[in-house]
C-alpha cells in the first residue's frame, strides 16, 4: 500500500533580508541577484533554530491534517545544518511534539532531503513497518555561510516544512533517487578537522563553498531525466501534471526544467523569490504555500523534485 500526503507545514523565521540589505553585507548588487538567480529576499533566523522551525512546521501540518501526535510512528528530518551533532533533530522534533510513538533520524541528502525522507516513509509503509510518517525538511543555512562570499551567502535562506504521509489506497505513485559522488566537490561544507592528541589540527571552522557553474549544469541536465523517469514508472504524461514543485535553488534552473519538459512556467509555482534557497526544506515548504493557497484538489497529479549537493537528486509523483 502507498504512501499518501495528507497535511503540510511550515515554518520561516520572523526576520527578512532584502538583496538592498545584502549589499550592505557583501560585494553584490540587488539587479545580480534579480537576474541571475530571481531571489529578492530571504529569511534568516535570530531566535529560532533549526528544532524550533521543524517542530511549528510539524505541528502545523498535524493541525492541517488534523491529526495527533501520537498517532506519528515515524519522524524523518533532513538536514544538513542541525544545531547540534546529536541527539539528532528528529529526536528534539519528537520530544518537541510529544511524539511519544514514533521512531525518529536524521537524513543527510541536501537539497534532496525531503525526497529521501520521503522515499524511506513509503519504504516503510510498503513493509509494514509505519502508519503515519511526518517528514520533514528543515536548514539553518545561515550558520553555514561565509557571509564574504558573495557567490554563495546571497543564495541561501532558513526554514522549515513538513507533511504528515499515511499509509493508504492511493498517494504516492512513483520515486525516482539518485547519486553522483564523483561530482561531490562541486558543492561542500567541512566538519571539523581531526583534532585529538595525535593529529592536532588548528584549521579554522570551514562555511559553504560551490562551484555554481557546474552545480547549475549538473540541476539542468539532470531533473529533466529523473522528472521524466518518474512519470514513466507512474504512467502519467506530463500533460496530466497540476503542479511540478522543484527545489527552489534558482528560477533559470526552474525555467530550463520548464522548457526542456516542453511545459508552461505557470505549471512550476515558485516561492525563492521571497524565501531563497532552503536545501531540504524548500520543497515542503513550498508545498504547504501551494497547499495553502488552496490550489491543490484530492486526485491532481503533482511531481516533486529536489537536487543539489551529494551530488543528489529526487524526483516523485504523487496523487494528492
Ligand atoms: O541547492 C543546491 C543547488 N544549488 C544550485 O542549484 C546552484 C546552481 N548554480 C547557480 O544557480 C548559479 O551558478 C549561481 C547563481 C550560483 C551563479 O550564477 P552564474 O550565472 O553561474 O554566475 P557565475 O558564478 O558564472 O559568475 C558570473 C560573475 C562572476 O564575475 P566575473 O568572473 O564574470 O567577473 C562572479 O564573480 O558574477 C560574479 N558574481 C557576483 N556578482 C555580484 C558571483 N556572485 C555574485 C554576486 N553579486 N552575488
Amino acid at each position: 500500500m502507498p504512501a499518501r500526503i495528507i497535511g503540510t507545514g511550515s515554518c520561516l523565521p520572523e526576520h527578512t533580508v532584502s538583496n538592498r540589505e545584502l549589499e550592505k553585507w557583501v560585494d553584490t548588487t540587488d539587479e545580480w541577484i534579480r537576474d541571475r538567480t530571481g531571489i529578492a529576499q530571504r529569511h534568516l533566523a535570530v531566535e529560532e533554530t533549526t528544532v524550533s522551525m521543524a517542530v511549528r512546521a510539524g505541528k502545523n501540518a498535524l493541525e492541517n491534517a488534523g491529526a495527533d501526535a501520537d498517532e506519528i510512528d515515524l519522524i524523518i528530518v533532513g538536514t544538513v545544518s542541525a544545531d547540534m551533532y546529536f541527539p539528532s533533530t528528529a529526536a528534539q522534533v519528537q520530544s518537541g511534539l510529544g511524539a511519544d510513538n514514533a521512531v525518529a533520524f536524521d537524513i543527510n541528502a541536501a537539497c534532496a532531503g525531503f525526497l529521501f525522507g520521503l522515499a524511506i516513509a513509503d519504504a516503510y509503509m510498503k513493509a509494514g513497518m509505519a502508519e503515519t510518517a511526518l517528514v520533514i525538511g528543515a536548514e539553518t543555512l545561515s550558520r553555514l555561510m561565509d557571509w564574504q562570499d558573495r557567490g554563495t551567502c546571497v543564495l541561501f535562506g532558513d526554514g522549515a516544512g513538513a507533511a504528515l504521509v499515511r499509509r493508504q489506497e492511493e498517494g504516492i505513485l512513483s520515486l525516482v533517487q539518485g547519486t553522483d559522488g564523483k561530482s561531490g566537490m562541486a558543492l561542500t561544507c567541512h566538519n571539523r578537522p581531526v583534532n585529538n592528541p595525535l593529529a592536532q589540527n588548528e584549521a579554522a571552522v570551514d562555511f559553504t563553498r560551490m562551484d555554481g557553474r557546474a552545480v547549475y549544469k549538473f540541476a539542468v541536465k539532470t531533473v529533466p531525466c529523473a522528472i521524466e523517469k518518474a512519470l514513466e514508472q507512474a504512467k502519467i504524461p506530463a500533460e496530466e501534471i497540476k503542479y511540478f514543485l522543484l527545489h527552489q535553488a534558482n528560477i533559470r534552473i526552474i525555467e530550463s526544467v520548464a522548457k526542456k519538459m516542453g511545459r508552461p512556467m505557470e505549471k512550476f509555482p515558485t516561492n525563492l523569490q521571497k524565501c531563497g534557497n532552503i536545501s531540504a526544506a524548500s520543497v515542503p515548504i513550498l508545498l504547504d504555500h501551494v497547499n495553502r493557497e488552496g490550489s491543490l484538489s484530492r486526485g491532481d497529479k503533482i511531481v516533486l523534485a529536489g537536487f543539489g549537493a551529494g551530488l543528489t537528486w529526487g524526483a516523485a509523483v504523487l496523487t494528492w
